[in-house]
Parts: C-alpha cells; sequence; structure tokens
C-alpha cells in the first residue's frame, strides 16, 4: 500500500528590480517553465516604500533594512508558481542569498546567472510554507492594497 499525494505545493517566485532592469525576466520564466513549474499567475508591480517594509518586516531591525527597501521600491515581477514540493525546490534553483557566493558555490542557479551582489540577488522565493501562504496573499489576494498593479503593461 502506498499513500501518493498529487497536491501541488504553491510558492512565491519575485523577480526583482535589478532582475527587471536586466531585462532577465524571459530567461528566469523559461526556466521556471522548464523547471517543472507551472505559472498560476503573474503581475508586473510598483511598490511603494509603505508595502515594502510591511512585505519584509521580518527584517525590520537589521541594518541592510533601509536600503533593501530603497532598492525594492521599483518595477519587480511577481509570479505565483506551483509544482510538487514547489517551496523548497524554487529556492533551491535560485541559489543562496548572496549572489557572488552563488556564482562560485552554485554556478548554475538563478542568482547566480542574473544576481549582481548580496543585495541585488534578482529573485525572491518564499522560504517556508507559512511564507508562502502569507506572500501569495500579500500580491494576490485581491482584497490587498497599498501597491499600484501594473498588470496592464503584461
Ligand atoms: P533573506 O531573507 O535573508 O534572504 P533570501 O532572499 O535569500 O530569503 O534577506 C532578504 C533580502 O534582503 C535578500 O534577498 C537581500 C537582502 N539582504 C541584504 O541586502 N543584506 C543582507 O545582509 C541580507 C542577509 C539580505
Ligand atoms: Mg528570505
Amino acid at each position: 500500500l502506498a499513500y501518493v499525494s498529487t497536491e501541488k505545493e504553491k510558492t512565491l517566485a519575485m523577480i526583482k528590480p535589478d532582475g527587471i532592469a536586466g531585462n532577465y525576466t524571459d530567461v528566469i520564466k523559461k526556466t521556471i517553465l522548464d523547471s517543472g513549474f507551472s505559472i498560476t499567475q503573474e503581475m508586473l508591480l510598483e511598490l511603494n516604500k509603505e508595502t515594502v517594509r510591511s512585505f519584509y518586516a521580518e527584517h525590520a531591525s537589521k541594518s541592510f533594512f533601509p536600503d533593501l527597501v530603497q532598492y525594492m521600491s521599483r518595477i519587480k515581477f511577481s509570479d505565483f508558481v506551483k509544482k510538487v514540493n514547489a517551496i523548497a525546490d524554487w529556492r533551491a534553483l535560485i541559489g543562496p542569498t548572496d549572489a557572488n557566493n552563488a556564482k562560485i558555490t552554485q554556478p548554475n542557479s538563478i542568482r547566480a546567472m542574473c544576481g549582481m551582489d548580496l543585495q541585488r540577488n534578482c529573485v525572491h522565493g518564499s522560504d517556508s510554507p507559512q511564507s508562502a501562504d502569507r506572500e501569495i496573499m500579500f500580491f494576490f489576494n485581491k482584497a490587498s492594497s497599498g501597491f499600484v498593479s501594473r498588470n496592464d503593461e503584461l
């Protein structure tokens, strides 16, 4: 007897401002699809600082927080993707936080391919089921407000 679940897990995959600026959107989306994820919903966003502070609330006390808020308050592309084991697999695919470290330790990762440094690491991935639920709600719940959706530009 075997219990087999085909339930797909959801995670938030975000292309950060440096990924957009470097024109990596298409290659990152191709990597997402080639790696067995399906894209459930996507949108182009411009966040105000208050919304970025709220999204990254877990890092509010860190010294890098003000810089992070400044950097993230620009256009980004947010995908909500689905796959069996999506959360861990997407984190593995993007690689370590510091893109310079990624280039050495995980040269095939997305952050190695598109990122520039510890801050400008081109993509975001939810780090746990709780984060994924929260972050998907944060951007994709129609009731959420405080950011300007640029869906019309898709
Ligand atoms: P973190 O959640 O630790 O990394 P990850 O994105 O891999 O989950 O940090 C959130 C973002 O904050 C990270 O992607 C880039 C930025 N950051 C810095 O700018 N400096 C730092 O020292 C750290 C740890 C993160
Ligand atoms: Mg994180």
